[in-house]
Parts: C-alpha cells; structure tokens; sequence
C-alpha cells in the first residue's frame, strides 16, 4: 500500500512537528533546541539571571530545550561566564528558568559540563580524583532535578574531559579507565540516572569531531589530538552499543559539518543501527533537512542551535514556512542582552511572551 504523506506544505503535520517521546520526556514536536552556552553569568556566583529565564522562555515553543552546558563542579570550570548547577544558589537561580518555561508550556534539560585542564597538561587523574568527579556529577544531576528541570544531558561530545577519556590517542592510561575507555562515561551515566526516575537522561557525542569543529584559537595548532577517524568511530561505535545497558532518555548526535550546506543523513544512521533508543541529530538541518531524516526513520527528534539564536519562535516558523533569521557570531559569546534575548519573532507568531 502506499504510504500517504501527511499534511499541506505549509501545514502542522510536516515530520518536524508531530510529537515524540524521548524516554519519560513527552515532546509535542521534535524541535529541540541544542545546548548553547553564550556566557552570560557575568556574576561571581555563576547563576542564571533574569536574561536567562527570559532568553528560555522566548524559546519555550521548542519540543525539548536542552539548555547550556553548565558546569557540575568548581573544578569543571573551563570558561569564563558560564553558569553552574554545583550548589544551593545556582539550583535556586536555575528553578526561576524552568519554572518560567513549564509556565509557557515547555519541557527542558540542563546539559551538564566538566571542561578539564588543556589536553596537553593534563594529569592523570588519580582512582581518587575519578570517584570525586562522578560523585560531582551525580550532586549536579540531583541538583538540577529539584531546580525543576525535566532531566539533564552528560556532554561527552567535543574536547573536554568525557571526550579525553573516550579519545584513543590522549587516554593512555593502563588501568581500567584505559582499557576500557568508555568506563568513566558509565560510572557517570549511572550516577547521573540515579538522581531521576525513570528514563531522563541523555548522552551527547560527537564521533565525526575535526578541527574545523574546533574554536579558531585551536585551528592553528599543528598537534591537534580529536580529529575523528576510522579508530576512534569503532571506539565511539563501542560506547554507543553500551549505552543501551543504560536507562537513557535519548542520544544526541552531532553530525559532520555539513557539505553545500546538506547534513550527512548517512553519518546518523550508522548510529540508528546501533543504538536501541531514541536519537537526537544535530549539525547543520534546517526545515527541510529535518523533515527528511525524522521522515526516513533515521532520527527521532533533530536539534538546532545556531537556528535557535535568532530564531525564538523556530517552531512557529517551520511550521508556517516562514523564512529565518541568521545569529550574529560577534554575540555568540558576549554581548549581555543584545543577540540575546532581542531577537524579533515575526508577527502573529504564538510564541508566548515572558510574563514579567
Ligand atoms: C555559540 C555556541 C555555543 C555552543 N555551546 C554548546 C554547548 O554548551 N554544549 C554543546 O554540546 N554544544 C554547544 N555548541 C554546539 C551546538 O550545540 C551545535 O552542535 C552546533 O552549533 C551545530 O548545530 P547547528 O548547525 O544547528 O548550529 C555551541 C555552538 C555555538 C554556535
């Protein structure tokens, strides 16, 4: 029998917008804002402000927000202004966020980040320093349960410490935590789910990693240990498979760049192969895109980042065909509330307005 495509061009039944349930997390559509840190906790205390909960509410529409990488220790901390989830304050900051978003209909996730020292002055952590860090990670997954957050996502993605462990070429360790590379991520994952009943929880990776993912300052470095390749897609191929012993809500990938400008759909699917729950795509979609691999049955949900900057009423946009807006790079990372929470949505749109 043929399969009858659903919905008009321009209407609510495009793949994007239907509804998906990422483990326990119920999303009325499979827009999902990708974590964005933009360093604005320019406080002593690293807590959301009042800019965040604005910021996150105009985005509320979203099936999922997953909100920025936020630091689940003193001794994660990597970068200047990023917020934390490591004590009473911040969790009391951060319930203002989630609180304003489930106001507005939303659901969303706190990605939890551990940076580490710079790969090439690392010491190697001691069986001690190890149990410290999960410990650290599963006070900061609690604490984001009762800051309100629906769950939180472990970022193993990029350069930092989750990815150093996992990477063959900078885990030289010889014992468990070398041999088995994909130990620390583990003992995370079940200190991180037993903060949560049932499946909220959700890993990020990004296997495809080069150096024209890395930040500008690091593109000229002639050493440059994360580039992706054939040895280090079988390692990630290791972790993913078991990741399904885990009670995980989702995996959120981050492809390759794409290619003029199409995303890789064959990237994720070897992933789709893989892993037996649900899966995030990220790097590059747009509307199009995302309809095509939420459609082809490769992808579950597809997140976007760069889309969500300028785009605070992505959803409402998709789903009426609208053209986007593109963000500003030179307010990516600074800029207080300019490029932040000034982005127009367009008219007629029912993205809700922040209650003040
Ligand atoms: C300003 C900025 C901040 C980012 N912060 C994070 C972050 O905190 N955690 C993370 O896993 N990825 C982060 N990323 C990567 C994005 O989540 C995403 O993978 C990337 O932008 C590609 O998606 P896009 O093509 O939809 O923009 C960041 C990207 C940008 C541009």
């Amino acid at each position: 029998m043929m399969r009858q495509k659903q919905g008009s061009e321009f209407g609510g039944n495009r793949p994007l917008l239907g509804p998906v349930a990422l483990g326990d997390l119920r999303l009325p559509n499979r827009v999902v804002m990708a974590p964005l840190t933009r360093c604005r906790a320019t406080n002593e205390d690293l807590v959301p402000t009042d800019l965040h909960t604005a910021y996150y509410g105009q985005r509320a529409s979203a099936g999922l927000i997953v909100a920025e990488g936020s630091w689940v220790s003193e001794r994660a901390i990597g970068f200047p202004n990023v917020p934390g989830i490591y004590n009473e304050r911040q969790a009391a900051a951060w319930s203002r966020v989630t609180d304003v978003v489930h106001a507005l209909g939303g659901r969303i996730v706190l990605q939890l980040w551990y940076a580490g020292a710079d790969a090439r002055s690392v010491r190697e952590l001691t069986p001690a320093d190890i149990g410290r860090t999960v410990a650290e990670y599963g006070a900061a997954s609690e604490n984001a349960r009762r800051a309100g957050f629906d769950g939180v996502e472990i970022a193993a993605n990029g350069t930092y410490l989750m990815a150093r462990f996992l990477n063959p070429r900078l885990n030289r360790r010889t014992d468990a935590y070398g041999t088995h590379r994909d130990r620390l991520l583990f003992e995370v994952v079940d200190a991180v789910t037993a903060a949560w009943d049932g499946r909220r929880v959700g890993v990020r990776l990004s296997p495809y990693w080069t150096i024209d993912d890395a930040p500008s300052a690091d593109r000229s470095r002639d050493d440059y240990p994360y580039t992706a390749d054939e040895r280090t897609l079988v390692g990630h191929d290791t972790v993913v498979a078991g990741l399904n012993e885990h009670p995980l809500a989702y995996l959120h990938l981050r492809g390759p760049a794409p290619r003029n400008p199409v995303p890789d759909i064959d990237a994720i699917a070897r992933y789709r192969k893989l892993f037996d729950g649900p899966l995030i795509a990220n790097h590059g979609y747009d509307r199009e895109t995302g309809d095509a691999i939420v459609e082809a049955g490769i992808a579950d949900a597809v997140s976007f980042a760069r889309l969500f900057i300028a785009n605070p009423d992505l959803v409402c946009r998709f789903a009426l065909g609208r053209e986007t807006a593109i963000s500003d790079p030179a307010t990516h990372y600074s800029g207080g509330a300019r490029g932040y929470v000034d982005h127009p949505i367009w008219p007629g749109s029912r993205t809700p307005p922040v209650p003040r």
